[in-house]
């Protein structure tokens, strides 16, 4: 089988960057299922949905067009065509995606969307349930975490054009997020048992990325 490799953990552990790093040292694809439930949330607060009313969420979920363009240099995402990279990373968007990407009508139609778009492998895919439900079969499965003042704090750090984004603020928004993503009964974000646990919080990101390759190199 091609490669395919899950990369899941919470948010701030640094799953992108490294997931970026380790396709751009691989030669593979590079595919964000965040930006895509982002993507969906931001269609339906644009379209005035109701967010935390599952059955209106799950009544419209057909209709945005989602696009994920999967170069690791430069990933876009757009919705209808329209580009919304940078929109999707609004506080708004952040604090509603929780509620949406827990309707399973939603789940279903996304991962369908990464099952497409991971087709016959080459990809390093980053998510929350890409190696318990949307890969199970992936030959590389990595939980990537680390404490979690450094996730608040680098969460922040991609913050700080909101000033209301502190790292104290951003840790409750953040903790909050985690325990709705965690404890949401659709796909859950979940450690496979097959997955290698890497801690990123004394590692440099150059580590993180070279521990993922050695493992990719060690199923090879
Ligand atoms: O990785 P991120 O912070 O951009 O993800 C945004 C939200 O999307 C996150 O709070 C949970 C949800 N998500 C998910 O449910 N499943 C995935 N595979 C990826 C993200």
């Amino acid at each position: 089988m091609p490669l395919v490799i899950a990369m899941d953990g919470p948010s701030g552990s640094g799953k992108s960057s490294a997931s970026k790093g380790v396709a751009r040292a691989l030669g593979l694809r590079y595919l964000d299922t965040g930006a895509m439930y982002r993507a969906m949330t931001w269609w339906m607060l644009r379209a005035g949905v109701p967010v935390d009313d599952a059955a209106a969420v799950a009544a419209r979920v057909a209709e945005p067009v989602i696009e994920s363009g999967t170069d690791p240099d430069g990933p876009t995402i757009t919705v209808d065509g329209t580009d919304v990279a940078e929109p999707i990373r609004t506080r708004e968007v952040t604090n509603a995606v929780s509620a949406v990407s827990s309707v399973p009508a939603v789940r279903e139609r996304l991962v369908a969307l990464q099952r497409e778009i991971i087709g016959t492998g080459g990809i390093v895919v980053e998510g929350r349930d890409i190696g318990t439900v949307v890969a199970p079969d992936a030959p590389v499965k990595v939980y990537l975490t680390a404490s979690e003042e450094v996730r608040a704090a680098r969460r922040a750090k991609d913050l700080t054009a909101d000033p209301a984004a502190s790292v104290t603020v951003t840790q409750a928004e953040q903790a909050r997020r985690d325990r709705l993503d965690s404890t949401r009964t659709a796909s859950p974000l979940a450690k496979a048992g097959d997955a290698a646990e890497i801690d990123s919080t004394g590692l440099s990101l150059v580590e993180v990325i070279e521990a993922v390759v050695h493992l990719a190199k060690e199923r090879d």
